[in-house]
């Protein structure tokens, strides 16, 4: 495995590539969410490329960029284990050059959610990613359902800006428990990591009801809304019903397939979490059905 720092490097590393290439941009602090993603891409591509950056533009001024999890040495080895080919670690002066002024906006799907809570959060997202195709130029490029707006916002950006390559959609992976990995798990104490098992039954309940036959997306959001208010340790951010193709909002009885999103501060971390109603949608295959093999 090669670990490189510079764009002159990668891009050689890179050119000597043939066949088809595999992406999985991370900010490094890597667990089994990003090992699932590192499988499936070592799985489908003659190569695979992870990076490893922790962007610093897709950070609030409150937010925890000091202090985000950071374990290079780990990272790395979990990426040899999982068979990259290549991965590239660069600076935040490789990134962002003094004289930097270009940035890629997704407007809509980036207003609601997320987008409006972390004001400039995308814009950091597809600003980075636009870069890290264009210097990695994969065939395929690998993103994790969990971040279900990130996800919907980078196809808008593949789509809309004619990116060569296909976006792959990997299924959340979860404690047993239930409770969706994330880097910044680490930050909840015993009682908050009990806490925030709210959030997947939430979901649960959500799907339970749809898989019984209701379909008002008001009455399957205040179901997931009323058990998530039910520990008080969350305080809850955001509980939307959306069309899961479009991520815009939905009303009354619909055909569209559903997807469930929602955001809860527990202790010091905000927890996201998704699924798509019904239920066995939220497999690889029930993913791609649903949002598309991807782009041309
Ligand atoms: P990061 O939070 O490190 O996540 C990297 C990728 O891993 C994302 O596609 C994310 O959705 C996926 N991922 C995280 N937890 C997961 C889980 N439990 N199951 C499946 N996939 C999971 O997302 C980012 O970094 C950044 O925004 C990035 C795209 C790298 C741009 O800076």
């Amino acid at each position: 495995m090669e670990v490189v720092e510079s764009i002159s490097a990668l891009r050689a590393a890179r050119k000597g590539m043939t066949g088809n290439v595999g992406l999985v941009p991370t900010m490094g602090a890597l667990h089994a969410g990003h090992q699932a993603l590192v499988e499936a891409a070592r799985a489908e591509n003659d190569h695979v490329i992870a990076t490893i950056f922790v962007n610093p533009t897709q950070f609030g001024p409150d937010e925890d960029l000091e202090t985000y999890p950071r374990n290079l040495s780990a990272d790395l080895d979990m990426l040899r284990e999982g068979g990259v080919d290549l991965v590239f670690v660069p600076s935040v002066a490789v990134i962002y050059p003094a004289g930097f002024q270009t940035a890629v906006i997704v407007d809509q799907v980036t207003r609601r959610l997320e987008g409006e809570l972390r004001p400039g959060h995308f814009r950091g997202v597809t600003t980075v990613v636009a870069k890290l195709f264009n210097l990695t130029q994969p065939t395929c490029a690998y993103f994790g359902q969990k971040d279900a707006q990130q996800v919907a916002v980078l196809r808008q950006m593949v789509r809309d800006l004619n990116f060569p390559l296909q976006m792959v959609v990997v299924p959340t992976v979860r404690e047993t428990d239930g409770l969706a990995l994330s880097s910044r798990n680490v930050y909840l104490k015993p009682d908050e990591r009990e806490a925030a098992r709210a959030l997947y039954r939430a979901l649960q309940a959500a799907a339970s009801l749809y898989d019984a036959g209701e379909r008002d997306t008001e009455t399957l959001r205040l179901e997931a809304m009323d058990m998530l208010n039910a520990q008080e340790l969350a305080a809850v951010d955001y509980v939307s019903v959306l069309d899961a193709r479009t991520f815009q909002p939905v009303e009354g009885d619909v055909d569209a397939l559903l997807i469930v999103v929602l955001a809860a501060k527990i202790g010091r971390p905000r927890l996201l979490d998704n699924a798509l109603l019904p239920w066995s949608l939220n497999s690889r295959d029930g993913l791609t059905a649903t949002l598309g093999a991807g782009v041309p």
